[in-house]
């Protein structure tokens, strides 16, 4: 481990590898089971005794993994904090009943009582939008996205709060998506291969061997992919690499702003499409993936919105025959709002370009092509966890170097 002083003191170790800037605590006191730290500014933290233990170095927490070590069935009512006091120029020592005094780094509480532990820190806000506020995708340079952390970190911040973001003058070699996925995390495999194509062209259009509507010169209404899965595919990325075809322009709605207009105008209809099921259903041959979930899917508190919206894997009503009447008016309404010009740009693939998009979120389709040509975007799919993730380092890598 590298020593890190404070003045003529050794920074108390922190349970993971980040630096904290020191913030000194001005008093602490012990309130029944809970240390209350306090700030000069005001800022006050309650310490519960048992989440302080899990906190200590090698007693709570293992130095090399900087994980937790006290499985809860070991916690014992026999150890309880005996004192609490402010040492060092502002860290915290708690002793516990029969143990060395242990210390705690002051930025690391700070830290905690500023919420900048929360799954959401570090990452925007999402905000929701409509033509009123952009008519193409937030566009970020593309030939130095991979070298330039501040490029990189705005992409990923745009698509975090926007649920798209484009990268425009990228290269036009197929195997871009790779480089870039290796700078974001694991690709999300699924039947359709790591990497895929969408390719339309005269040729290709009606063709017998495409397994997906994507790949005709046909028109896709607004639509989230694969809805046919427990947990869809969190972002998806479209990086053109031949555009010769006329019109065929992508589409693209924000569902949350949908929803929540639905919300406010159609109640009736948001309840419906929260709360009755569907069954998607992908029948590929020698795949039989099927889920059955609302078409509006808020999932748990915090959790990203998830829209189950592809009418081609659309099978079944999971839901009482009585239902299905005003479940279809729902879906009808909800649709063409996602559909019209109230909610919905549309703008033409570049080559060089990659549109990265939140595909639980955005409501994305292609309008119909008007002349022959080629176009030939490759595809891939990164979950939430890998965008999320890789945002908070770089964010925090920023933010330590102002
Ligand atoms: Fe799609």
């Amino acid at each position: 481990m590298a020593i890190v002083e404070h003045g003529e003191h050794q920074l108390p170790p922190t349970p993971d590898f980040y630096e904290y800037p020191w913030t000194p605590i001005e008093s602490v006191s012990v309130d029944g089971r809970f240390v209350v730290v306090r700030w000069a500014d005001g800022v006050e933290l309650e310490a519960f005794d048992w989440w302080l233990l899990e906190n200590v170095v090698d007693r709570g927490f293992d130095l090399a993994t900087r994980e937790q070590l006290i499985d809860p069935a070991a916690l014992t009512n026999d150890v309880a904090v005996e004192s609490a006091v402010v040492v060092d120029d502002g860290a915290l020592q708690v002793t516990f009943t029969g143990s060395t005094p242990a210390t705690f780094h002051p930025g690391w509480l700070r830290h905690v009582a500023d919420d900048q532990h929360l799954a959401q820190s570090w990452l925007p806000e999402p905000t929701s939008w409509t033509p009123a506020t952009f008519t193409e995708p937030p566009t970020h340079d593309g030939s130095v996205v991979l070298d330039d952390d501040a490029t990189f970190g705005a992409w990923l911040d745009d698509l975090v709060r926007y649920g798209i973001a484009r990268l425009r003058g990228c290269p036009t070699d197929e195997g871009f998506n790779a480089v870039l996925a290796g700078k974001i995390g694991a690709v999300r495999d699924t039947n359709f291969g790591p990497f895929w194509d969408v390719k339309a062209d005269v040729e290709m259009a009606g063709s017998a061997d495409t397994n997906s509507t994507a790949n005709t010169n046909l028109r896709l209404g607004p639509h989230t992919d694969l809805p046919t899965r427990e947990t869809p595919p969190g972002f998806q990325f479209l990086h053109c690499v031949v555009n010769e075809a006329g019109g065929g322009f992508s589409t693209m709605a924000d569902g949350a702003a949908v929803v929540d207009a639905l919300r406010e105008q159609h109640p009736e209809h948001y309840e419906a499409l929260t709360t009755l099921n569907w069954v998607f259903f992908n029948r590929g041959p020698g795949i039989d993936h099927r889920w059955s979930g609302p078409f509006i899917d808020h999932g748990v508190a915090n959790a990203p919105l998830t829209l189950r919206a592809f009418y081609p894997v659309r099978a079944f009503p999971d839901m009482a025959p009585a239902d299905q009447p005003r479940a279809y008016e729902a879906m009808r309404c909800f649709s063409q709002m996602a559909d019209s010009a109230r909610f919905k740009i549309a703008y033409p693939f570049k080559p060089g370009d990659l549109v990265g998009f939140d595909n639980r979120r955005i409501l994305h389709g292609r309008d119909a092509f008007e002349s022959g040509g080629r176009r030939h975007l490759r595809g891939m799919y990164i979950d939430q966890d890998e965008i999320r993730s890789t945002g908070r380092v770089i964010n925090r890598r920023l933010a330590n170097q102002i």
